[in-house]
């Protein structure tokens, strides 16, 4: 059988986490085969960098509802469907839809995806600003599968990281980017083959490597 397992991955911006995933999928050290990028916005410096390095780059514009765009990134997909979505940017809330489209027997959602915050703390948007605004000494980076609600659903990994010395979030934010580029394919290499279980807790799900 071939391990390499098919991931599409969604991003709307930079696309740095893109990029450090393609290049562990290049040196072998990540067991996986990109079928698409796919971002909702045109101009978004990932599309180039998808077809700089030879991965099929398609854009899905928002239109008219989530479940008539995710519906159309579904269509844009089939060619070659992926067992997993990697969000890697991606600055739009699943419809529900697409989650189930993407639900394993076990209960949980085969699309993963990478927040710069120790979550549950600092969920949505400028998460490494929130935290240095905060006066937090301490932040860092949660790879999770995705749930329902905004950046919940069980945890895979976390990384923490000291932003004592750091003087603005852009120093907050630099740090934060070499965590997860580091973390976001290693987390990957277990989760992909789908080698962990999930363990439910008081509050909430977390999602344990079996190996
Ligand atoms: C990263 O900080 C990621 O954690 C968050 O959005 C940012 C995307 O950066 N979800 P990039 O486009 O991968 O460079």
């Amino acid at each position: 059988m071939n391990d390499r397992v098919p991931i599409a991955i969604l991003a709307s911006g930079r696309g740095s986490n893109f990029e450090s995933i393609a290049q562990a999928i290049g040196s072998g050290k990540l067991q996986a085969r990109i079928t698409h990028l796919i971002s909702d916005f045109e101009e978004a410096p990932v599309v180039e960098a998808a077809k700089r390095m030879g991965v099929k780059a398609k854009v899905v514009k928002y239109e008219k509802s989530r479940e008539f765009h995710d519906q159309k990134i579904v269509e844009a997909m089939s060619d070659d469907p992926p067992r997993f979505l990697v969000l890697a940017g991606y600055m739009r809330l699943l419809s529900p839809g697409l989650l189930k489209s993407f639900s394993s027997d076990q209960g949980y959602t085969r699309i993963v995806n990478i927040h710069p915050s120790l979550l549950p703390a600092f969920p949505g948007l400028h998460s490494y600003k929130k935290a240095f605004e905060y006066g937090c000494k301490t932040t860092g980076v949660t790879v999770h599968l995705v749930g329902e609600g905004l950046d919940d659903g069980p945890i895979c990994a976390q990384e923490s990281f000291s932003i004592v010395d750091c003087q603005s979030a852009a120093e907050v934010e630099q740090k934060g980017l070499k965590t997860e580029h580091l973390l976001y394919p290693q987390t990957l290499s277990w989760v992909l083959p789908e080698k962990f279980q999930i363990q439910s807790r008081e509050g909430g799900r977390s999602c344990v490597c079996k190996s």
